[in-house]
């Protein structure tokens, strides 16, 4: 019966290189759709205004903010220039307390500010940067945002564990300067940008042959340079540079080949925005130990697998996290402890025979390998759109990866890269290239922030 569960699970998520190859050509085509026209796909292509990227000459001293998972971070860079490129560095990680990610966002951009407010005070103590030039800020923010200059947007809707309601359909660069001025804080916001468009600036710094900053996470997302007059929904005039980085927010892809199951179905119902970012949901850091969770809640019910337990824990939503499955998944002692440990104390589940760990680690296994799978089929559907899949451009392509999930997880990691050697085979796999990234998307922010900023000619930073 337990046995049961488990093939149906392995069947229903089957991932062939034939359904990779379909979800590539269709992530291709939904790109195209999506640059076509305003709403044209589910996937938004978002125009973020970067016309160019950081190229390793900007100097000055810049401030970043990145605001889009669990915790955000300030961050300051002084940067100098083609020689020393990254001369000094301060950032701060700071915990985003949950009831602000539903609250009001006079409370989130609040809390915002004051934790900005707090690292410049305490980094200005007594030292040379209160030389009162006016300081920039990049502002990573990481959800859907229609840009109308490189400093301005408004939010789309909010994706993950945000949601706060009067945020949407407001500028959201006015709300962080409208309380960074409550907080006392003389910073001009030069840039906002996705943390995936942060993480392909934050590469571009050091090599240029990067195409695309993508990000496993929290959520997923990619962000690639694109030539602008192939953007046929554009109507500005064309940037001197001739290129527009898209941030395509390519958690809300959809297609019937996506091997979807009862269990995703039944997260995505009773999430926060059922109906959309189903590939997010699929594939990131916020829902593979909540999927996992469901599929042992329904072996513990169905089958007793766990024996007379009390279900409450395991019936909370989310409480088993990616970071809790992802050490399951990487147990290497003999009698699998470590998922013995981490089945009691995240989920009160004691006693375990090592027949039902290795059950357990082989639901991981299935659902963090069809992650892997699809995340290799969307990166190649971005060299399918780009030609660089072999068909047209051989150049050297770069693809830039940041997020806790390509980070910490290595099993996801692997099958990622090895997949991605699958579909584009053995010939292309040289020149393409999948690198963690070095710098995280808040760097990148303060990059673009610099090679964006209206004052460093007034005041020679
Ligand atoms: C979600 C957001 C997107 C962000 C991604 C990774 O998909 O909508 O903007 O880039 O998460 O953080």
């Amino acid at each position: 019966m337990a046995e049961q569960v488990v093939a149906d699970l392995r069947e229903r998520c089957a991932t062939p290189v034939s359904l990779l190859r379909d979800v590539a050509v269709e992530m291709a085509d939904e790109m195209r759709a999506g640059l076509e026209k305003e709403g044209g796909s589910r996937v938004k292509m978002l125009l973020s205004y970067v016309d160019k990227l950081p190229t390793g000459r900007e100097e000055g001293l810049f401030y970043g903010l990145d605001l889009g998972g669990t915790n955000f971070r300030v961050l300051k860079v002084q940067l100098g220039g083609n020689d020393q490129r990254i001369a000094n560095r301060e950032s701060r990680a700071v915990a985003i307390p949950p009831h602000l990610m539903s609250g009001s966002s006079s409370e989130l951009f609040g809390f915002i500010a004051s934790e900005l407010a707090k690292f410049v005070a305490d980094e200005n103590k007594g030292n040379s940067f209160s030389s009162g030039k006016k300081r920039e800020l990049g502002f990573t923010f990481s959800f859907p945002v229609r840009q109308h200059s490189i400093a301005s947007g408004t939010l789309v809707k909010w994706t993950k564990a945000f949601c706060i309601e009067d945020a949407v359909g407001e500028d959201v660069v006015v709300k962080l300067q409208t309380a960074m001025k409550k907080q006392g804080v003389d910073i001009h916001v030069a840039a906002l940008i996705n943390d995936a468009v942060g993480t392909l600036a934050g590469a571009r710094y050091y090599d240029e042959d990067v195409i695309a900053g993508v990000i496993f996470g929290t959520g997923t997302n990619a962000a690639y340079v694109e030539k602008a007059n192939a953007i046929p929904k554009w109507e500005g005039d064309l940037p001197e540079s001739g290129d527009m980085v898209i941030n395509m927010e390519w958690g809300n892809f959809y297609s019937c080949h996506l091997p979807v199951t009862e269990y995703d179905q039944a997260l995505d119902k009773e999430s926060l925005n059922p109906g959309e970012q189903i590939y997010e949901k699929l594939t990131s850091g916020m829902y593979l130990g909540e999927i996992v969770r469901r599929v042992l809640l329904k072996l513990s019910v169905q089958t007793a697998i766990f024996g007379e337990i009390d279900h409450t824990k395991l019936k909370t939503h989310f409480h088993l996290r990616t970071p809790h499955t992802s050490a399951m998944h990487h147990d290497e002692t003999p009698d699998l402890k470590i998922v013995e440990e981490k089945l009691e104390e995240t989920l009160g589940i004691s006693g375990t025979s090592l027949e039902t760990r290795k059950m357990v680690v082989e639901i991981i296994d299935i659902i963090a390998r069809r992650a892997a799978r699809l995340a290799a089929a969307g990166l190649a559907g971005i060299l399918k759109k780009l030609g660089r899949d072999g068909s047209i451009d051989k150049r050297r392509s770069v693809l830039v990866i940041d997020g806790g999930l390509f980070e910490h997880y290595a099993k996801f990691s692997k099958c990622l890269e090895t997949t991605l050697s699958e579909l584009v085979g053995e010939e292309l796999s040289k020149s393409v290239v999948v690198k963690h990234a070095d710098e995280g998307p808040g760097i990148g922010a303060a990059l673009i922030a610099a090679s964006h900023s209206q004052y460093r000619n007034v005041e020679g930073n």
